[in-house]
């Protein structure tokens, strides 16, 4: 049997993840700890990835550094790669994201910036700038996580979707185009996932026909997946969903996926967040 670390060592020792504060992030930190890989922690919440490091180091004898900082802020992301000059970060794992609800006219321009920032531009310029470095060295991964959203535009989730669309086609090119370079790309696109990202939305997603995953088993798909495949979905409703968009007309899942999320819209949001009848 393959010992579950060894598939990891050969990228290196230091793996970095975004979002680690929280949900999806924190448990690949802990899983990639339970493979001993040493780990630098990224989010805003310095006292919730001091907390995290302090529970790992406790369970797994691995280094953990945390840095926290906001990612959209201009030049994070070069700050925090001149900061690792020293270490040799051999996987990144890019889950820090953000969700954005509500008619696309209603939702400021500032958080839809913001979201651009995080999900769009925050990914794309980590892997320009790690990649790199794992480029010249011949060996390393770099994981997205996109979404099943991002595989058809969605209504009320308009933005966000687009972002995750985006993250999903950058991850695939980059998968075929680093491969010979010795690096490999994993996107994940989880569907609905426990995490307080959903339960913050104003949308109420279990009213949707679509099935939950613990964070832990959809970072166990990911980590399966990566070296063997370019994108992978956890759970088998989430991959019919992202199938059955190739057989038909492309507009038919758009249209359902606008009316299932209007339907679950939580009514004391509706005023707010949707208009109460779309203008002819
Ligand atoms: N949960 C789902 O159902 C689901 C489904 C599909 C895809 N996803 C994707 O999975 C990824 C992780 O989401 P999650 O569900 O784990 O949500 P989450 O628990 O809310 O985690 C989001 C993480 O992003 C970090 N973050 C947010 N804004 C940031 C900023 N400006 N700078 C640095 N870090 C920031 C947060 O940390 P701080 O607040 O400490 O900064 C947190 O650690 C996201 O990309 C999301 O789009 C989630």
């Amino acid at each position: 049997m393959i010992n579950p670390s060894s598939r990891f060592k050969h990228y290196g020792n230091w793996a970095l993840v975004t979002g680690a504060s929280s949900g999806i992030g924190m448990e690949f930190a802990r899983q990639l700890a339970s493979r001993d890989m040493n780990l630098v922690l990224v989010a805003r919440r310095g006292d919730a990835l001091t907390k995290l490091a302090f529970e790992i180091k406790r369970e797994f004898a691995v280094e953990v550094k945390t840095v926290s900082c906001d990612l959209t802020e201009e030049n994070s992301v070069e700050e925090l790669f001149q900061e690792l000059a020293g270490n040799e970060i051999d996987l990144v794992v890019m889950s820090a994201g953000m969700e954005a609800s509500g008619h696309f006219t209603k939702i400021s321009l500032e958080r839809h910036i913001q979201l651009e920032r995080l999900n769009i531009d925050v990914p794309m310029r980590m892997s320009r700038l790690f990649g790199e470095a794992m480029v010249s060295r011949r060996r390393g991964a770099l994981i997205f996580v996109s979404s099943v959203f991002g595989y058809q535009g969605v209504p009320i989730v308009a933005n966000y979707a687009a972002s995750k669309a985006y993250i999903l086609t950058l991850g695939e090119a980059l998968n075929v185009e680093m491969k010979p370079h010795g690096v490999d790309v994993l996107v994940l696109s989880p569907g609905l996932t426990d995490t307080p990202m959903p339960a913050q939305m104003p949308i109420d997603l279990k009213k949707m026909p679509i099935t939950t995953s613990s964070p832990k088993q959809v970072v166990q798909v990911a980590l399966r997946a990566l070296g063997n495949k370019a994108t992978v979905i956890p759970g088998f409703v989430n991959k019919f969903y992202a199938w059955e968009n190739r057989l038909i007309p492309r507009s038919w899942p758009v249209k359902l996926f606008g009316w299932l999320i209007a339907n679950a819209f939580k009514k004391n949001r509706r005023d707010e967040l949707l208009y109460a009848k779309a203008a002819r």
